[in-house]
Protein backbone atom coordinates (compact mmCIF):
# COMPACT_ATOMS: atom_id res chain seq x y z
CA UNK A 1 0.00 0.00 0.00
CA UNK A 2 1.51 3.51 -0.98
CA UNK A 3 1.49 6.20 1.54
CA UNK A 4 -0.37 9.50 -0.52
CA UNK A 5 1.79 11.94 -1.78
CA UNK A 6 0.75 15.00 -0.41
CA UNK A 7 1.58 13.00 3.32
CA UNK A 8 5.41 12.18 1.81
CA UNK A 9 6.20 15.65 0.34
CA UNK A 10 5.38 16.93 3.88
CA UNK A 11 7.13 14.66 5.74
CA UNK A 12 10.16 15.36 3.32
CA UNK A 13 9.49 19.23 3.74
CA UNK A 14 9.82 18.93 7.72
CA UNK A 15 12.82 16.65 7.63
CA UNK A 16 15.47 18.79 6.41
CA UNK A 17 18.29 16.49 4.43
CA UNK A 18 20.91 18.46 6.30
CA UNK A 19 19.65 17.86 9.67
CA UNK A 20 19.28 14.35 9.35
CA UNK A 21 22.50 13.25 7.91
CA UNK A 22 24.11 15.54 10.00
CA UNK A 23 22.78 13.29 13.32
CA UNK A 24 24.66 10.87 11.53
CA UNK A 25 27.24 12.30 9.51
CA UNK A 26 29.99 14.91 10.25
CA UNK A 27 29.28 17.13 7.78
CA UNK A 28 31.65 19.92 6.47
CA UNK A 29 30.47 23.14 4.11
CA UNK A 30 32.26 23.61 1.05
CA UNK A 31 30.22 26.06 -0.93
CA UNK A 32 26.32 25.63 -1.46
CA UNK A 33 27.19 21.81 -0.32
CA UNK A 34 28.44 19.79 2.64
CA UNK A 35 31.30 17.28 2.71
CA UNK A 36 31.98 14.36 4.76
CA UNK A 37 33.18 10.39 5.17
CA UNK A 38 30.33 8.34 3.68
CA UNK A 39 28.55 6.02 5.89
CA UNK A 40 27.81 3.42 3.65
CA UNK A 41 31.46 2.80 2.23
CA UNK A 42 34.95 2.92 3.97
CA UNK A 43 36.68 5.91 2.99
CA UNK A 44 39.15 7.98 4.35
CA UNK A 45 38.68 11.34 2.52
CA UNK A 46 35.47 12.75 2.18
CA UNK A 47 33.17 11.98 -1.11
CA UNK A 48 29.71 11.85 0.54
CA UNK A 49 27.64 15.10 -0.17
CA UNK A 50 24.71 16.86 0.73
CA UNK A 51 23.29 19.34 -0.72
CA UNK A 52 20.16 21.75 0.83
CA UNK A 53 18.93 23.42 -1.72
CA UNK A 54 18.18 20.14 -3.91
CA UNK A 55 17.34 17.82 -0.92
CA UNK A 56 19.50 14.94 -1.33
CA UNK A 57 22.88 13.24 -1.11
CA UNK A 58 24.88 11.70 -3.28
CA UNK A 59 27.88 9.58 -2.59
CA UNK A 60 30.88 10.16 -5.46
CA UNK A 61 32.63 7.09 -4.11
CA UNK A 62 29.96 4.30 -3.39
CA UNK A 63 27.43 6.53 -6.49
CA UNK A 64 24.93 5.58 -3.27
CA UNK A 65 22.18 8.65 -3.06
CA UNK A 66 18.97 10.20 -2.65
CA UNK A 67 16.64 11.99 -0.64
CA UNK A 68 16.19 11.92 2.68
CA UNK A 69 14.24 8.56 2.62
CA UNK A 70 16.25 6.81 0.78
CA UNK A 71 19.07 8.31 3.75
CA UNK A 72 17.21 6.81 6.37
CA UNK A 73 16.48 3.50 4.40
CA UNK A 74 20.02 2.60 3.85
CA UNK A 75 21.97 4.05 7.12
CA UNK A 76 19.27 2.01 9.61
CA UNK A 77 18.40 -0.50 6.94
CA UNK A 78 15.01 -0.11 7.17
CA UNK A 79 12.24 -0.94 3.80
CA UNK A 80 10.58 2.23 3.10
CA UNK A 81 7.96 2.02 4.73
CA UNK A 82 9.60 1.77 7.76
CA UNK A 83 11.85 4.79 6.54
CA UNK A 84 8.78 6.65 6.71
CA UNK A 85 7.46 5.94 9.68
CA UNK A 86 10.43 6.48 10.98
CA UNK A 87 11.07 10.25 9.92
CA UNK A 88 7.47 10.88 10.58
CA UNK A 89 8.14 10.22 14.25
CA UNK A 90 10.99 12.15 14.29
CA UNK A 91 8.82 15.32 13.57
CA UNK A 92 5.56 13.84 15.37
CA UNK A 93 3.91 13.14 12.14
CA UNK A 94 0.95 10.76 11.96
CA UNK A 95 1.33 7.91 9.62
CA UNK A 96 -1.77 7.57 7.22
CA UNK A 97 -3.43 4.17 8.12
CA UNK A 98 -1.08 1.71 6.00
CA UNK A 99 -2.60 -1.88 7.50
CA UNK A 100 -0.33 -4.44 5.68
CA UNK A 101 3.41 -2.60 6.95
CA UNK A 102 1.49 -1.83 10.40
CA UNK A 103 1.50 -5.46 11.22
CA UNK A 104 4.99 -6.35 9.98
CA UNK A 105 6.11 -4.00 12.61
CA UNK A 106 3.73 -4.94 15.10
CA UNK A 107 4.69 -9.08 14.29
CA UNK A 108 8.46 -7.57 14.95
CA UNK A 109 7.67 -6.08 18.05
CA UNK A 110 5.46 -9.26 19.31
CA UNK A 111 9.02 -11.36 18.24
CA UNK A 112 10.94 -9.46 20.32
CA UNK A 113 8.93 -9.45 23.09
CA UNK A 114 8.65 -13.17 22.81
CA UNK A 115 12.83 -13.50 22.69
CA UNK A 116 12.71 -11.30 25.65
CA UNK A 117 10.85 -14.33 27.55
CA UNK A 118 12.12 -17.14 26.00
CA UNK A 119 15.76 -15.46 27.32
CA UNK A 120 13.95 -15.69 30.57
CA UNK A 121 12.81 -18.90 30.01
CA UNK A 122 16.06 -20.44 29.32
CA UNK A 123 18.05 -18.38 31.78
CA UNK A 124 16.01 -19.75 34.85
CA UNK A 125 15.92 -23.43 33.51
CA UNK A 126 19.76 -22.88 34.29
CA UNK A 127 18.56 -21.77 37.47
CA UNK A 128 16.98 -25.06 38.41
CA UNK A 129 17.84 -29.06 38.13
CA UNK A 130 16.57 -29.53 34.91
CA UNK A 131 19.93 -27.19 33.96
CA UNK A 132 22.07 -29.35 35.98
CA UNK A 133 23.67 -30.37 32.62
CA UNK A 134 24.31 -26.60 31.17
CA UNK A 135 25.20 -25.42 34.60
CA UNK A 136 28.28 -28.51 34.87
CA UNK A 137 29.59 -27.51 31.32
CA UNK A 138 29.67 -23.74 32.33
CA UNK A 139 31.64 -24.61 35.60
CA UNK A 140 33.88 -27.31 33.12
CA UNK A 141 34.32 -24.33 30.55
CA UNK A 142 35.52 -21.91 33.73
CA UNK A 143 32.50 -19.57 32.86
CA UNK A 144 31.45 -17.82 36.03
CA UNK A 145 27.94 -17.29 37.52
CA UNK A 146 28.55 -13.19 37.38
CA UNK A 147 29.47 -14.05 33.66
CA UNK A 148 26.87 -16.17 33.06
CA UNK A 149 24.20 -13.80 34.33
CA UNK A 150 25.87 -10.27 32.07
CA UNK A 151 25.02 -12.35 29.13
CA UNK A 152 22.06 -14.09 29.74
CA UNK A 153 23.20 -17.36 29.11
CA UNK A 154 20.89 -19.91 30.16
CA UNK A 155 19.57 -23.72 29.39
CA UNK A 156 17.08 -25.29 26.80
CA UNK A 157 15.52 -28.29 27.85
CA UNK A 158 15.60 -32.05 27.24
CA UNK A 159 11.99 -31.73 25.49
CA UNK A 160 10.32 -30.92 22.24
CA UNK A 161 7.68 -28.63 23.70
CA UNK A 162 9.30 -26.80 26.98
CA UNK A 163 9.73 -23.83 25.73
CA UNK A 164 6.32 -24.02 23.45
CA UNK A 165 4.15 -25.12 26.40
CA UNK A 166 5.54 -21.83 28.42
CA UNK A 167 4.88 -19.69 25.61
CA UNK A 168 1.65 -20.57 24.84
CA UNK A 169 0.80 -20.41 28.44
CA UNK A 170 2.14 -16.62 28.04
CA UNK A 171 -0.05 -15.88 25.20
CA UNK A 172 2.28 -15.99 22.58
CA UNK A 173 0.46 -17.41 19.45
CA UNK A 174 1.96 -20.06 17.17
CA UNK A 175 2.41 -18.03 14.31
CA UNK A 176 4.58 -15.56 16.60
CA UNK A 177 6.57 -18.77 17.88
CA UNK A 178 7.34 -19.19 14.21
CA UNK A 179 7.88 -15.96 13.11
CA UNK A 180 10.79 -15.59 15.87
CA UNK A 181 12.24 -19.12 14.91
CA UNK A 182 12.23 -20.54 17.90
CA UNK A 183 9.89 -23.23 16.89
CA UNK A 184 10.07 -25.71 14.11
CA UNK A 185 6.67 -27.23 11.74
CA UNK A 186 6.83 -30.84 10.85
CA UNK A 187 5.00 -31.40 7.63
CA UNK A 188 2.06 -33.02 9.66
CA UNK A 189 1.84 -29.18 10.97
CA UNK A 190 2.70 -29.90 14.42
CA UNK A 191 5.23 -27.86 16.08
CA UNK A 192 8.31 -28.47 18.45
CA UNK A 193 10.96 -26.48 19.85
CA UNK A 194 14.01 -25.95 17.45
CA UNK A 195 16.39 -25.80 20.53
CA UNK A 196 16.99 -28.77 23.35
CA UNK A 197 19.14 -29.79 25.31
CA UNK A 198 21.68 -26.60 24.36
CA UNK A 199 23.57 -24.06 26.47
CA UNK A 200 21.72 -20.98 25.33
CA UNK A 201 23.18 -17.49 24.22
CA UNK A 202 20.55 -14.89 23.60
CA UNK A 203 21.73 -12.69 21.12
CA UNK A 204 21.40 -8.74 22.07
CA UNK A 205 21.49 -5.71 19.07
CA UNK A 206 22.89 -2.81 20.94
CA UNK A 207 19.77 -1.11 21.40
CA UNK A 208 19.16 -4.25 24.34
CA UNK A 209 16.52 -6.13 22.52
CA UNK A 210 17.38 -9.95 22.25
CA UNK A 211 16.99 -10.42 18.64
CA UNK A 212 17.63 -13.97 18.29
CA UNK A 213 19.76 -17.20 19.95
CA UNK A 214 22.78 -19.35 19.39
CA UNK A 215 22.37 -22.47 20.92
CA UNK A 216 25.74 -24.91 21.56
CA UNK A 217 25.71 -28.49 22.30
CA UNK A 218 26.92 -29.57 25.41
CA UNK A 219 29.05 -32.93 24.03
CA UNK A 220 30.56 -33.59 20.75
CA UNK A 221 27.32 -33.77 18.65
CA UNK A 222 26.02 -32.36 15.28
CA UNK A 223 25.56 -29.74 14.80
CA UNK A 224 27.63 -27.81 17.30
CA UNK A 225 25.83 -24.51 17.37
CA UNK A 226 22.44 -23.85 15.94
CA UNK A 227 21.23 -19.98 15.65
CA UNK A 228 18.26 -18.15 15.13
CA UNK A 229 17.50 -18.03 11.45
CA UNK A 230 16.45 -15.54 9.29
CA UNK A 231 13.50 -13.51 11.17
CA UNK A 232 11.83 -10.58 11.13
CA UNK A 233 13.66 -9.41 14.14
CA UNK A 234 17.42 -11.70 13.37
CA UNK A 235 20.10 -11.00 10.24
CA UNK A 236 22.85 -12.28 10.96
CA UNK A 237 24.70 -10.10 8.69
CA UNK A 238 23.57 -7.25 11.03
CA UNK A 239 24.77 -8.43 14.12
CA UNK A 240 27.87 -8.99 16.29
CA UNK A 241 27.44 -11.14 19.24
CA UNK A 242 28.69 -9.36 22.39
CA UNK A 243 28.58 -5.96 21.04
CA UNK A 244 25.66 -4.78 22.99
CA UNK A 245 28.31 -4.70 25.64
CA UNK A 246 31.54 -4.26 24.17
CA UNK A 247 29.93 -0.72 23.09
CA UNK A 248 30.37 0.43 26.53
CA UNK A 249 34.37 -0.73 26.89
CA UNK A 250 36.56 2.14 27.87
CA UNK A 251 39.56 0.45 25.67
CA UNK A 252 40.29 2.06 22.52
CA UNK A 253 39.46 -0.57 20.18
CA UNK A 254 37.10 -3.86 19.17
CA UNK A 255 38.49 -7.26 19.23
CA UNK A 256 36.68 -9.45 16.90
CA UNK A 257 37.03 -13.24 17.85
CA UNK A 258 35.42 -16.52 15.98
CA UNK A 259 33.18 -18.11 18.75
CA UNK A 260 30.87 -16.93 21.36
CA UNK A 261 32.48 -18.71 24.01
CA UNK A 262 36.09 -16.81 23.04
CA UNK A 263 33.70 -13.41 23.62
CA UNK A 264 32.31 -14.70 26.89
CA UNK A 265 36.19 -15.92 28.35
CA UNK A 266 37.53 -12.46 26.98
CA UNK A 267 35.58 -10.26 28.83
CA UNK A 268 35.37 -12.93 31.68
CA UNK A 269 39.59 -12.06 31.49
CA UNK A 270 38.40 -8.12 31.62
CA UNK A 271 38.57 -7.68 27.87
CA UNK A 272 34.90 -5.97 27.66
CA UNK A 273 35.75 -4.77 24.07
CA UNK A 274 35.77 -8.64 22.69
CA UNK A 275 32.56 -9.57 19.85
CA UNK A 276 32.40 -12.33 17.26
CA UNK A 277 30.11 -12.64 13.95
CA UNK A 278 28.71 -15.76 15.11
CA UNK A 279 30.59 -18.09 12.43
CA UNK A 280 29.84 -16.19 9.57
CA UNK A 281 32.89 -14.06 7.47
CA UNK A 282 33.01 -10.47 8.63
CA UNK A 283 29.85 -8.05 6.72
CA UNK A 284 30.01 -4.58 5.45
CA UNK A 285 26.95 -4.08 7.78
CA UNK A 286 28.63 -5.24 10.55
CA UNK A 287 31.28 -2.86 10.13
CA UNK A 288 29.38 -0.16 9.85
CA UNK A 289 27.91 -0.98 13.20
CA UNK A 290 31.51 -0.96 14.88
CA UNK A 291 32.23 2.18 13.22
CA UNK A 292 30.12 3.94 15.04
CA UNK A 293 32.28 2.91 18.28
CA UNK A 294 35.62 2.44 17.22
CA UNK A 295 38.07 2.94 14.74
CA UNK A 296 40.25 0.89 15.63
CA UNK A 297 39.91 -3.17 15.20
CA UNK A 298 42.12 -5.97 16.26
CA UNK A 299 41.11 -9.41 14.56
CA UNK A 300 42.14 -12.55 16.61
CA UNK A 301 40.66 -15.35 15.03
CA UNK A 302 41.73 -18.90 16.21
CA UNK A 303 45.11 -20.17 14.31
CA UNK A 304 43.91 -22.24 12.23
CA UNK A 305 43.04 -22.73 8.53
CA UNK A 306 39.55 -21.71 8.75
CA UNK A 307 40.74 -18.85 11.02
CA UNK A 308 43.58 -17.64 8.38
CA UNK A 309 41.20 -17.75 5.72
CA UNK A 310 38.66 -15.78 7.81
CA UNK A 311 41.73 -12.77 8.48
CA UNK A 312 42.74 -12.34 4.76
CA UNK A 313 38.56 -12.07 4.34
CA UNK A 314 38.11 -9.35 6.75
CA UNK A 315 41.50 -7.49 5.49
CA UNK A 316 40.41 -7.35 2.22
CA UNK A 317 37.22 -5.84 3.57
CA UNK A 318 38.92 -3.31 5.42
CA UNK A 319 41.53 -2.51 3.30
CA UNK A 320 41.30 1.33 1.93
CA UNK A 321 38.39 2.03 4.93
CA UNK A 322 38.76 4.22 7.83
CA UNK A 323 39.68 2.04 10.02
CA UNK A 324 43.01 0.57 11.30
CA UNK A 325 43.48 -3.38 11.50
CA UNK A 326 45.76 -4.77 13.44
CA UNK A 327 46.21 -8.91 13.34
CA UNK A 328 46.72 -10.71 16.46
CA UNK A 329 48.34 -14.14 15.72
CA UNK A 330 48.12 -16.57 18.48
CA UNK A 331 50.66 -18.57 19.09
CA UNK A 332 50.53 -22.07 18.99
CA UNK A 333 50.76 -24.24 22.42
CA UNK A 334 53.32 -27.12 22.82
CA UNK A 335 51.90 -30.16 24.35
CA UNK A 336 54.46 -32.71 24.71
CA UNK A 337 57.49 -31.23 22.40
CA UNK A 338 54.63 -30.66 19.75
CA UNK A 339 52.64 -27.50 17.97
CA UNK A 340 49.06 -27.51 19.21
CA UNK A 341 46.51 -25.06 17.70
CA UNK A 342 44.64 -23.05 20.00
CA UNK A 343 42.07 -20.16 20.01
CA UNK A 344 41.52 -17.38 22.75
CA UNK A 345 39.47 -19.40 24.72
CA UNK A 346 42.02 -21.82 25.06
CA UNK A 347 45.22 -19.08 25.21
CA UNK A 348 43.34 -16.98 28.09
CA UNK A 349 42.70 -20.47 30.36
CA UNK A 350 46.05 -21.46 29.63
CA UNK A 351 48.39 -18.75 29.40
CA UNK A 352 46.65 -15.76 31.70
CA UNK A 353 45.15 -12.80 30.67
CA UNK A 354 48.27 -11.37 31.07
CA UNK A 355 49.84 -12.95 28.71
CA UNK A 356 46.91 -12.23 26.16
CA UNK A 357 47.27 -8.20 26.96
CA UNK A 358 50.80 -8.46 26.43
CA UNK A 359 50.05 -10.23 23.00
CA UNK A 360 47.67 -7.35 22.29
CA UNK A 361 49.79 -4.55 22.88
CA UNK A 362 52.43 -5.78 20.01
CA UNK A 363 50.29 -7.37 18.01
CA UNK A 364 51.02 -6.75 14.58
CA UNK A 365 49.65 -4.67 12.13
CA UNK A 366 48.11 -6.04 9.03
CA UNK A 367 51.28 -5.48 6.50
CA UNK A 368 53.40 -7.82 8.71
CA UNK A 369 50.43 -10.07 9.11
CA UNK A 370 50.55 -9.88 5.18
CA UNK A 371 53.94 -10.54 4.75
CA UNK A 372 54.38 -13.47 7.37
CA UNK A 373 51.55 -15.11 4.75
CA UNK A 374 53.76 -14.59 1.62
CA UNK A 375 56.68 -15.90 3.81
CA UNK A 376 55.10 -18.97 4.70
CA UNK A 377 54.68 -20.42 1.40
CA UNK A 378 58.82 -19.56 0.70
CA UNK A 379 61.44 -21.57 1.44
CA UNK A 380 63.94 -19.47 1.55
CA UNK A 381 67.02 -21.87 1.51
CA UNK A 382 66.32 -22.46 -2.04
CA UNK A 383 67.46 -19.51 -4.33
CA UNK A 384 64.45 -19.41 -6.87
CA UNK A 385 62.28 -19.25 -3.93
CA UNK A 386 64.02 -16.39 -2.14
CA UNK A 387 63.77 -14.59 -5.55
CA UNK A 388 60.18 -15.23 -5.84
CA UNK A 389 59.73 -14.07 -2.32
CA UNK A 390 61.28 -10.78 -2.88
CA UNK A 391 59.04 -10.14 -6.02
CA UNK A 392 55.61 -11.38 -3.99
CA UNK A 393 56.62 -9.40 -1.04
CA UNK A 394 57.42 -5.96 -3.13
CA UNK A 395 54.14 -6.16 -4.67
CA UNK A 396 52.90 -5.55 -1.51
CA UNK A 397 55.12 -3.20 -0.36
CA UNK A 398 54.71 -1.16 -2.90
CA UNK A 399 51.29 -0.67 -2.41
CA UNK A 400 52.11 1.39 0.90
CA UNK A 401 51.53 5.16 0.75
CA UNK A 402 54.57 6.25 3.05
CA UNK A 403 58.23 6.06 1.64
CA UNK A 404 59.52 5.38 5.12
CA UNK A 405 56.72 2.57 5.64
CA UNK A 406 58.36 0.82 2.57
CA UNK A 407 61.24 1.48 3.98
CA UNK A 408 61.29 -0.30 7.15
CA UNK A 409 59.39 -3.09 5.56
CA UNK A 410 61.89 -3.64 2.85
CA UNK A 411 64.31 -3.37 5.50
CA UNK A 412 62.30 -6.10 7.46
CA UNK A 413 61.56 -8.46 4.26
CA UNK A 414 65.70 -8.32 3.55
CA UNK A 415 66.30 -9.28 7.17
CA UNK A 416 63.69 -12.48 6.67
CA UNK A 417 64.62 -13.81 3.22
CA UNK A 418 68.70 -12.81 3.43
CA UNK A 419 68.31 -11.32 0.14
CA UNK A 420 69.91 -7.44 -0.10
CA UNK A 421 67.56 -4.72 1.13
CA UNK A 422 68.88 -2.64 -2.11
CA UNK A 423 67.53 -5.59 -4.20
CA UNK A 424 64.06 -5.63 -2.50
CA UNK A 425 64.26 -1.63 -2.76
CA UNK A 426 64.80 -2.20 -6.48
CA UNK A 427 61.63 -4.25 -6.54
CA UNK A 428 59.71 -2.38 -4.80
CA UNK A 429 60.32 0.19 -7.49
CA UNK A 430 59.43 -1.68 -10.28
CA UNK A 431 56.59 -2.51 -8.44
CA UNK A 432 55.40 0.67 -8.67
CA UNK A 433 56.29 1.77 -12.06
CA UNK A 434 54.21 -1.59 -13.49
CA UNK A 435 51.50 0.05 -11.19
CA UNK A 436 51.54 3.53 -12.55
CA UNK A 437 51.80 2.72 -15.71
CA UNK A 438 48.23 0.41 -15.84
CA UNK A 439 47.02 3.24 -13.94
CA UNK A 440 47.79 5.40 -16.82
CA UNK A 441 46.39 3.40 -19.51
CA UNK A 442 43.28 3.18 -17.26
CA UNK A 443 43.21 6.81 -17.81
CA UNK A 444 43.97 7.51 -21.17
CA UNK A 445 41.08 5.51 -22.36
CA UNK A 446 39.06 7.14 -20.33
CA UNK A 447 40.08 10.62 -21.98
CA UNK A 448 40.08 9.20 -25.39
CA UNK A 449 36.36 8.05 -24.63
CA UNK A 450 34.86 10.63 -23.24
CA UNK A 451 31.06 9.43 -23.62
CA UNK A 452 32.11 6.81 -21.26
CA UNK A 453 32.85 8.99 -18.63
CA UNK A 454 28.94 10.70 -18.77
CA UNK A 455 27.78 6.46 -18.47
CA UNK A 456 26.23 5.65 -15.16
CA UNK A 457 27.92 2.80 -13.25
CA UNK A 458 25.06 0.70 -13.00
CA UNK A 459 25.08 -1.33 -15.96
CA UNK A 460 21.38 -1.59 -16.58
CA UNK A 461 20.89 2.64 -17.00
CA UNK A 462 23.25 2.73 -20.11
CA UNK A 463 22.94 4.98 -22.37
CA UNK A 464 22.39 3.80 -26.00
CA UNK A 465 22.39 7.66 -26.82
CA UNK A 466 24.96 9.51 -24.80
CA UNK A 467 24.07 12.97 -26.23
CA UNK A 468 20.23 12.45 -26.43
CA UNK A 469 20.72 11.79 -22.92
CA UNK A 470 22.97 14.28 -21.80
CA UNK A 471 20.46 17.14 -22.92
CA UNK A 472 17.47 14.70 -20.89
CA UNK A 473 19.74 14.74 -17.91
CA UNK A 474 19.86 18.92 -18.33
CA UNK A 475 15.95 18.79 -18.70
CA UNK A 476 15.79 16.87 -15.45
CA UNK A 477 17.71 18.59 -13.68
CA UNK A 478 16.27 22.27 -14.64
CA UNK A 479 12.92 21.64 -13.75
CA UNK A 480 14.01 19.93 -10.46
CA UNK A 481 15.57 23.94 -9.67
CA UNK A 482 13.03 25.53 -11.08
CA UNK A 483 9.49 24.99 -11.30
CA UNK A 484 8.67 27.58 -13.48
CA UNK A 485 10.29 25.71 -16.26
CA UNK A 486 7.31 23.13 -16.19
CA UNK A 487 4.98 24.98 -18.82
CA UNK A 488 7.95 24.85 -21.59
CA UNK A 489 7.81 21.10 -21.86
CA UNK A 490 4.45 20.73 -22.50
CA UNK A 491 5.40 19.43 -25.99
CA UNK A 492 8.17 17.16 -24.51
CA UNK A 493 7.19 13.55 -23.62
CA UNK A 494 8.77 10.83 -21.97
CA UNK A 495 8.64 8.53 -24.76
CA UNK A 496 11.00 10.95 -26.69
CA UNK A 497 13.97 10.33 -23.73
CA UNK A 498 16.55 7.26 -25.56
CA UNK A 499 17.18 6.64 -21.32
CA UNK A 500 14.21 4.60 -20.33
CA UNK A 501 14.99 5.58 -16.90
CA UNK A 502 15.48 9.55 -17.06
CA UNK A 503 12.23 9.16 -19.49
CA UNK A 504 10.30 7.80 -16.24
CA UNK A 505 11.90 10.25 -13.84
CA UNK A 506 10.74 13.02 -16.29
CA UNK A 507 7.35 11.80 -16.27
CA UNK A 508 7.33 11.24 -12.48
CA UNK A 509 8.26 15.01 -11.88
CA UNK A 510 5.48 15.90 -14.63
CA UNK A 511 3.11 13.96 -12.56
CA UNK A 512 4.35 15.31 -9.30
CA UNK A 513 3.52 19.11 -11.10
CA UNK A 514 0.57 17.88 -12.30
CA UNK A 515 -1.54 17.01 -8.48
CA UNK A 516 0.18 20.12 -7.28
CA UNK A 517 2.50 18.71 -5.27
CA UNK A 518 5.72 20.32 -4.57
CA UNK A 519 8.59 18.92 -7.14
CA UNK A 520 10.53 17.56 -4.37
CA UNK A 521 12.47 15.07 -6.05
CA UNK A 522 12.90 13.40 -3.00
CA UNK A 523 9.57 12.90 -2.80
CA UNK A 524 9.93 10.28 -5.81
CA UNK A 525 11.65 7.99 -3.57
CA UNK A 526 7.88 7.01 -3.36
CA UNK A 527 7.84 5.83 -7.06
CA UNK A 528 11.78 4.97 -8.09
CA UNK A 529 14.09 2.79 -6.85
CA UNK A 530 16.80 3.60 -4.58
CA UNK A 531 19.32 2.40 -7.20
CA UNK A 532 16.93 4.63 -9.69
CA UNK A 533 17.30 7.17 -6.76
CA UNK A 534 20.92 7.08 -6.61
CA UNK A 535 21.18 7.52 -10.35
CA UNK A 536 18.72 10.25 -10.36
CA UNK A 537 20.89 11.92 -7.14
CA UNK A 538 24.04 11.62 -9.60
CA UNK A 539 22.49 13.50 -12.72
CA UNK A 540 21.37 16.04 -10.26
CA UNK A 541 24.91 17.14 -8.79
CA UNK A 542 26.03 17.66 -12.11
CA UNK A 543 26.72 21.51 -12.41
CA UNK A 544 23.93 23.09 -14.27
CA UNK A 545 23.70 27.37 -15.07
CA UNK A 546 20.46 28.75 -14.21
CA UNK A 547 21.20 31.70 -16.51
CA UNK A 548 19.08 31.66 -19.46
CA UNK A 549 17.57 28.51 -18.13
CA UNK A 550 14.93 29.01 -21.07
CA UNK A 551 17.26 28.55 -23.36
CA UNK A 552 19.11 25.79 -22.01
CA UNK A 553 15.89 23.89 -21.60
CA UNK A 554 14.82 24.64 -25.61
CA UNK A 555 18.40 23.41 -26.55
CA UNK A 556 17.62 20.17 -24.58
CA UNK A 557 14.22 19.95 -26.06
CA UNK A 558 15.64 20.35 -29.32
CA UNK A 559 18.57 17.64 -29.26
CA UNK A 560 16.53 15.26 -27.68
CA UNK A 561 13.67 15.55 -30.20
CA UNK A 562 15.83 15.59 -33.35
CA UNK A 563 17.30 12.25 -31.92
CA UNK A 564 14.53 10.59 -31.71
CA UNK A 565 13.28 11.46 -34.89
CA UNK A 566 16.50 10.21 -36.18
CA UNK A 567 15.85 6.86 -34.14
CA UNK A 568 12.22 6.73 -35.50
CA UNK A 569 14.41 7.46 -39.20
CA UNK A 570 16.87 4.45 -38.22
CA UNK A 571 13.90 2.35 -37.74
CA UNK A 572 11.65 2.46 -40.38
CA UNK A 573 14.15 0.89 -42.61
CA UNK A 574 13.80 -1.78 -39.79
CA UNK A 575 10.01 -2.99 -39.25
CA UNK A 576 10.54 -4.77 -36.45
CA UNK A 577 11.82 -2.44 -34.53
CA UNK A 578 9.54 0.13 -35.76
CA UNK A 579 6.71 -2.34 -34.70
CA UNK A 580 8.26 -2.22 -31.20
CA UNK A 581 8.61 1.28 -30.89
CA UNK A 582 5.24 1.63 -31.63
CA UNK A 583 3.89 -0.90 -29.07
CA UNK A 584 5.75 1.30 -26.45
CA UNK A 585 4.74 4.49 -27.29
CA UNK A 586 0.90 3.12 -26.92
CA UNK A 587 1.56 1.85 -23.61
CA UNK A 588 2.99 4.92 -22.68
CA UNK A 589 3.87 6.15 -19.09
CA UNK A 590 2.33 4.34 -16.53
CA UNK A 591 3.70 4.36 -13.96
CA UNK A 592 3.11 7.38 -12.02
CA UNK A 593 2.37 5.78 -8.65
CA UNK A 594 3.28 2.42 -7.43
P1 LIG B 1 33.98 -23.86 21.45
O1 LIG B 1 34.38 -24.91 20.47
O2 LIG B 1 33.10 -24.40 22.47
O3 LIG B 1 35.11 -23.09 21.99
O4 LIG B 1 32.98 -22.89 20.67
P2 LIG B 1 33.18 -21.48 20.04
O5 LIG B 1 32.06 -20.61 20.52
O6 LIG B 1 34.56 -20.97 20.21
O7 LIG B 1 32.87 -21.79 18.50
P3 LIG B 1 33.78 -22.11 17.22
O8 LIG B 1 35.09 -21.42 17.27
O9 LIG B 1 33.76 -23.57 16.98
O10 LIG B 1 32.86 -21.47 16.09
C1 LIG B 1 32.76 -20.07 15.97
C2 LIG B 1 31.33 -19.64 15.90
O11 LIG B 1 30.75 -20.13 14.72
C3 LIG B 1 30.43 -20.18 17.00
O12 LIG B 1 30.47 -19.39 18.16
C4 LIG B 1 29.07 -20.17 16.34
O13 LIG B 1 28.47 -18.88 16.45
C5 LIG B 1 29.41 -20.51 14.92
N1 LIG B 1 29.28 -21.94 14.68
C6 LIG B 1 30.12 -22.91 15.03
N2 LIG B 1 29.67 -24.13 14.67
C7 LIG B 1 28.50 -23.91 14.03
C8 LIG B 1 27.53 -24.78 13.43
O14 LIG B 1 27.64 -26.00 13.42
N3 LIG B 1 26.45 -24.16 12.87
C9 LIG B 1 26.28 -22.83 12.88
N4 LIG B 1 25.19 -22.31 12.31
N5 LIG B 1 27.17 -21.99 13.45
C10 LIG B 1 28.26 -22.51 14.03
MN1 LIG C 1 36.28 -21.79 20.87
Amino acid sequence: MAFPQRFLDELVARNDILDVVSSYVHLTKKGSNYFGLCPFHNEKTPSFSVAPDKQIYHCFGCKKGGGVINFIMEEENLSFPDAVRFLAKRVNMEVPEETGDRESGRLRQRVLELNREAARFYYQNLQQPEGAAVAAYLERRKIHRKTAMDFGLGASLDSWDGLLTAMVAKGFTKEELLAAGLVVQTKQGRLYDKFRSRLMFPVIDIRGDVVGFGGRVLDKSEPKYMNTPETIAYSKRRVLYGMNLAKKSKRPNIILCEGNIDVITMHQAGFDNAVASMGTALTVEQTRLLSRYTKELVLCYDNDGAGKAATQKAIELLNGSEFSVKVLQLPNRIVDGQPVKQDVDDFIKNQGPAAFEALLSGSENHVEYRMAAIAAKHNFADDQDRIAYAAEVSELIAQLPSAVEREVYAGRAAEQSGVSKEAILLEIKRAQRRFYAKEKKIQQRRELNPADQQQPSERSFHYADVRSAMAEEGVIRLLSRDESLFPLCAQLHHEEFSSPLLGKIYGALLAQQEEGQSSHVAGLSAVLTPEEMSHLSLVLQKPESLTNAQQALADYISVIQASYQKRCGDKETDPLLAAQERFQIKKGYGGKQV
